[in-house]
């Protein structure tokens, strides 16, 4: 009986438990062995390895976070670490694993790839940064939850005139800001991937104001620059009254949206077929409504795209 094992890795992202879930039923589905690693690649090191069932699975579809736990490993960054990682697999008798993450996880996954073992990726990220997929797991969800804050935000800016800059997650990367500043109707959407202008910012929050805007709402992704130099930069420019929203963790939290829970079971599932089938060394992906296997060599040689039509609608619709 082939032996499966799944792990979370990175920071963590709303249907991650989905993608859990679909890998325990999918692998019991096909009598296959099915165990949890805690903690990541951590739990290589620590030997956090233990057998899943139907039951451990149970009632977490709707959960946000990971029941695995998830971590950053340094010492699996070192070779020592690796070697003990692989020594521990190999004395379990694992050679399949699933490695639920973003691209740093899948760094990790080829590493493992590279030395024998069969893995495959299931994107889960928040940032939305992970090349050959439109959507990773979890993005969905923060873009819904940034949205309803914008929503909030509104309310209190209209009543009180003021400027409000909500700097929103996305280390390396602008989607979130971007998707949400689309949907939440931001006056302006600052974004890593493409130059910004303050100097441009302030001249439209000033015709928006002779107009008799009542409030306006900057996105900046954290990525781009930090939420409350923007504000004071700005407060500086136009005189106006700036405040500042920095909506940190929250956006990591919550209940998965119907459409993480559905991609993450999916995913899941796909991810479980791919092994079974010996197509180790792949992620999954989405695209164009059909779930996808991208070969390591494709991913790491790919960059994620930037939808500058979207960028440029949001533009466009802000005037
Ligand atoms: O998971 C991605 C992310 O949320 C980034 O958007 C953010 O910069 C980073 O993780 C924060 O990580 P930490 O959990 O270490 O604060």
């Amino acid at each position: 009986m082939k032996k499966i094992a799944v792990l979370t890795s990175g920071g963590d992202a709303p249907g991650m438990n989905a993608a859990i879930r679909a890998v325990v039923r999918k692998s019991i589905y096909h009598r296959l062995g099915i165990y949890g690693i805690r903690h990541g690649f951590a739990g290589l090191l620590n030997k956090e390895l233990r057998p899943m069932e139907l039951g451990s699975v149970a009632d977490i579809i709707h959960r946000g976070g990971t029941i695995l736990q998830t971590a950053r490993s340094a010492e699996f960054m070192t070779q020592e670490g690796q070697e003990k990682a692989f020594a521990f697999l190999r004395k379990e008798d694992v050679e399949n694993i699933v490695v639920i993450g973003g691209n740093g996880s899948f760094k990790g996954a080829k590493v493992l790839q590279d030395a024998g073992f069969n893995t495959v990726g299931v994107p889960a990220t928040i940032d939305n940064d992970i090349p050959c997929t439109d959507f990773c797991i979890g993005f969905n969800t923060a873009i819904n939850t940034v949205t309803d804050a914008i929503n909030r935000v509104r309310d209190t800016a209209t009543s009180h005139e003021r400027i409000y800059v909500i700097e929103v997650m996305g280390r390396d990367s602008g989607q979130i800001a971007l998707f949400a500043g689309l949907a939440g109707g931001a006056e302006s959407i600052i974004v890593p991937e493409a130059p910004f202008d303050l100097g441009k910012v302030c001249s439209r929050l000033m015709r928006g104001v002779q107009r008799g805007k009542l409030h306006s709402i900057i996105l900046v992704a954290e990525g781009a620059a930090s939420g409350l130099h923007v504000g004071e930069e700005i407060e500086r420019l136009t005189q106006l009254e700036v405040r500042v929203t920095i909506l940190g963790h929250i956006q990591r939290g919550g209940t998965p949206t119907a459409f993480d829970r559905i991609l993450a079971s999916r995913m899941g599932s796909k991810a479980v077929d791919l092994l079974m089938e010996g197509w180790g060394g792949h992620i999954v992906g989405y695209h164009k409504g059909e779930i996808k296997a991208i070969p390591y060599e494709e991913l790491f040689n790919s960059e994620k795209e930037f939808l500058w039509n979207v960028y440029d609608l949001a533009g466009i619709l802000a005037i």
